[in-house]
């Protein structure tokens, strides 16, 4: 127990999970909706509350913690690394920056990378690039899709198509126009010689596990290619193995000239990274870009283990496995729990489209000891990590069913019932 102030002096005993709560209520900017519990340390797929009550994490941190929690291979490499150096600079190499870059372009199939700190930072870091290789011969257009989501910062809060997120901020960055997910000839009217960029994330996660289809990517490429303007795929929650590859784009053969990657690269440590051409590459020279942090040696040297990891422990071959597994038991489910419309996505990144409202389910899920989202109101949210087992998928299907079957729902928003089941009011849901 601790002894705490509040603002206005009074003292009172809390827990340090109490007292936590208390500051960041009193203290921080209320940029976010917060489930009241507090987390204090996990072990692969398994998470602890301050109460000691054990949670299966399938959310993983919002796609970031691929090797779940406390991986011994990622917890020695930190201890290791930070006793010899936690950062450096860029005025100056260091062991891991190179050997990581060599690594990702392997991955990838394309040369060069450049290493920044979060999703939306390598987001406007690739739309500037976008500029600087097109600016020259007026191409200043970019094309982002409808449904998008792409980060909070001015460039990828401009390219992102929720209404909500951009419109306290504008006016936004100027050129960008949205096409329809998916909507070929919406591409084909809308792509024109002014265009630089058009931005698609591979599949979209935020909004509501929907992939891009091969004739969209394919007729975005070859309109890339006309018009000299540049592909951009966002892989910052779909890429890294998710889907069982590498990076989603693999199951195309056309590759783009941008990949964005994010979340999970560092296992936990924040650290993105833009993927690119050699072509794009020789339009930067020093001083064009950069960033104090993105890509110091501790992240780096995290990254290189997480990367390592996912080939030694052939854990591709797992994602592959479990997806197909928990996905086959989600099917069986939805053709006996009617609320289930549709189950999407690939691999360990998978989307369960409801016909009613996902938030009680969410947080009926999290007292029986399980760890999910819901993104777009009705699509409930599966990011376990790659390590998973398949005892953990079967213990999540066992009691996500009884989630299901034994939650009060409540209807679906219009905005996103408009398919939906006819009106339903709230109803016991055991069935
Ligand atoms: C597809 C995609 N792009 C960009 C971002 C932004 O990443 P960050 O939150 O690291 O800035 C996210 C975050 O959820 C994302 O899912």
């Amino acid at each position: 127990m601790r002894r705490t102030k509040n603002k206005k002096g009074a003292t009172r005993r809390t827990s340090p999970a109490d007292a936590a709560v208390r500051d960041a209520v009193d203290f921080l900017l209320p940029t976010y909706k917060r489930s009241p519990l507090v987390f204090t340390h996990g072990r692969g797929a398994v998470v602890f509350d301050a109460q000691g009550k054990k949670y299966l994490d399938f959310l993983g941190g919002i796609a970031v913690n691929a090797l779940g929690h406390a991986h011994p291979r990622i917890v020695k490499i930190i201890r290791r690394e930070a006793a010899r150096a936690i950062h450096l600079s860029n005025l100056f190499h260091n062991l891991h920056q190179g050997p990581l870059a060599r690594k990702l372009a392997a991955w990838s199939g394309l040369d060069r990378v450049f290493f920044a700190n979060s999703g939306t930072e390598a987001i406007d870091g690739a739309l500037k690039l976008a500029r600087l290789v097109g600016g020259a011969s007026g191409k200043t257009r970019i094309l982002a899709m409808e449904n998008s989501f792409h980060g909070r910062t001015f460039g990828a809060m401009s390219v992102t198509h929720t209404e909500k997120y951009r419109a306290p901020f504008a006016p936004l960055v100027p050129g960008v126009e949205f096409v329809r997910f998916n909507d070929v000839a919406d591409l084909e009217a809308k792509f024109d010689a002014p265009v630089c960029c058009v931005l698609i994330e591979t599949v979209q996660g935020e909004g509501g596990i929907h992939a891009v289809s091969e004739e969209f990517w394919n007729r975005a490429r070859s309109l890339a290619t006309q018009h000299g303007a540049l592909l951009i795929a966002d892989e910052i929650q779909c890429g890294l193995g998710r889907t069982g590859r590498y990076f989603a784009y693999q199951k195309f053969s056309a590759l783009p000239d941008i990949a964005v990657v994010a979340k999970p690269l560092a296992a936990g440590l924040p650290l993105g990274a833009i993927l690119t051409t050699q072509k794009v590459a020789d339009a930067v020279s020093p001083g064009l870009h950069g960033t104090t942090f993105g890509g110091g040696p501790l992240a780096c040297a995290t990254a290189l283990e997480f990367l390592r990891t996912v080939e030694d422990s052939r854990l591709l071959e797992n994602i592959r496995e479990r997806g197909a597994q928990l996905r086959a038991g989600l099917e069986a489910l939805a053709r006996k729990v009617p609320i289930i419309r549709e189950v999407r996505g690939e691999g360990l990144m998978l989307g369960i489209e409801l016909s009613v409202e996902g938030a009680p389910f969410v947080a009926a899920a999290l007292d029986r000891g399980l760890l999910i989202n819901c993104t777009h109101d009705t699509t409930l949210r599966l990011l376990p990590p790659y390590t998973v087992s398949a005892a953990q998928v079967r213990e999540f299907l066992r009691t996500f069913k009884a989630v299901l079957t034994q939650t009060p729902r409540v209807n679906a928003p219009a905005e996103s019932s408009a398919k939906a089941e006819p009106a339903r009011a709230i109803t016991a849901a055991a069935r």
